[in-house]
């Protein structure tokens, strides 16, 4: 039967799967331009981490529902990216999400899990991708990538073997609000390897103590991922950052991954 014009019929079939979705980390950004429609062009680098959620696809059934020791706080509504990763897809299913992923921090957590439901979809089209979030079509593609435009032109990079110490502190900042404030503050350039660290710390100040105190513990001081919360500095420093944790910090050590 043909569907009626305007109407994607949902497919419902297929067999339960359990799907990686892992997430990403933003070493580098540049923001190099602003649109007509306020969205700002990117020249950033991401990878993969060997951090994954687990993404469990029920087709016939619906809603989604989470567990893990990220699951607090992650929505279960249609603002889930993976409800409008099914909607964009026409797909029905019921999607089970193990978070492994801390989130709120730019870890790509909610974007991993909508790309892992394109991929299940068979979808590749990036542009479909980043109409659902900034963040989707890299992790779609995976590994190591330099992304420009808004987050849909993804070019693949040689991977490298990297390993880094991830700080999310127990704080929520607000990318719409860090894209605002660049523009307000004039678009600054970092000196550093991400331009969007000023506007992160002018939004929410606290993050310079995180970066204070991650500084007098490794002896370096972190970079900013993306619009933040979380800081990072390579190699494997768990045993310098551990004492964050008690501060009510998330610290992880992660690798470069493959997807
Ligand atoms: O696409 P995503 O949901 O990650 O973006 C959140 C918000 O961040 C957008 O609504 C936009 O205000 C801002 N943004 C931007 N330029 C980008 C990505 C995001 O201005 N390249």
């Amino acid at each position: 039967m043909v569907p009626p014009r305007g109407h994607v019929r949902a497919v419902t079939d297929g067999a339960r799967v359990t799907l990686r979705a892992a997430a990403k980390l933003t070493l580098s950004l540049r923001v190099t331009g602003v649109r007509d429609d306020g969205y700002h062009l990117l020249d950033a680098e991401m990878v993969t981490l060997d951090v994954a959620d687990e993404v469990r696809v029920e087709p016939g059934a619906s809603g989604i529902t989470t567990s893990g020791p990220f699951a607090a706080g992650v929505p279960t509504g249609p603002d889930n990216l993976v409800a409008r990763a099914l909607v964009a897809t026409g797909r029905l299913a019921g999607v089970h999400l193990v978070k492994h992923i801390p989130g709120g921090g730019g870890l790509g957590g909610g974007s991993a899990d909508a790309a892992a439901i394109l991929r299940w979809a068979g979808v590749r089209d990036l542009a479909l991708a980043a109409s659902i979030g900034s963040d989707v079509p890299f992790c779609l593609v995976g590994g190591r990538a330099r992304v420009r435009g808004i987050g849909e032109d993804v070019e693949p990079l040689e991977p490298v073997e990297l390993a880094f110490t991830l700080v999310v502190p127990p704080l929520a900042v607000s990318t719409p609000a860090v894209y605002r404030r660049w523009d307000e503050l004039g678009g600054p350039t970092a000196d550093g390897p991400n331009d969007l660290e000023p506007a992160a710390l002018d939004v929410e100040p606290r993050l310079a103590g995180w970066r204070d105190r991650i500084t007098a513990l490794a002896g370096r001081s972190p970079v900013l991922a993306g619009s933040g919360a979380t800081w990072f500095v390579p190699g494997r420093r768990d045993d310098a950052l551990a004492p964050l944790r008690a501060e009510g910090a998330v610290v992880v050590v992660a690798a470069t991954g493959t997807d």
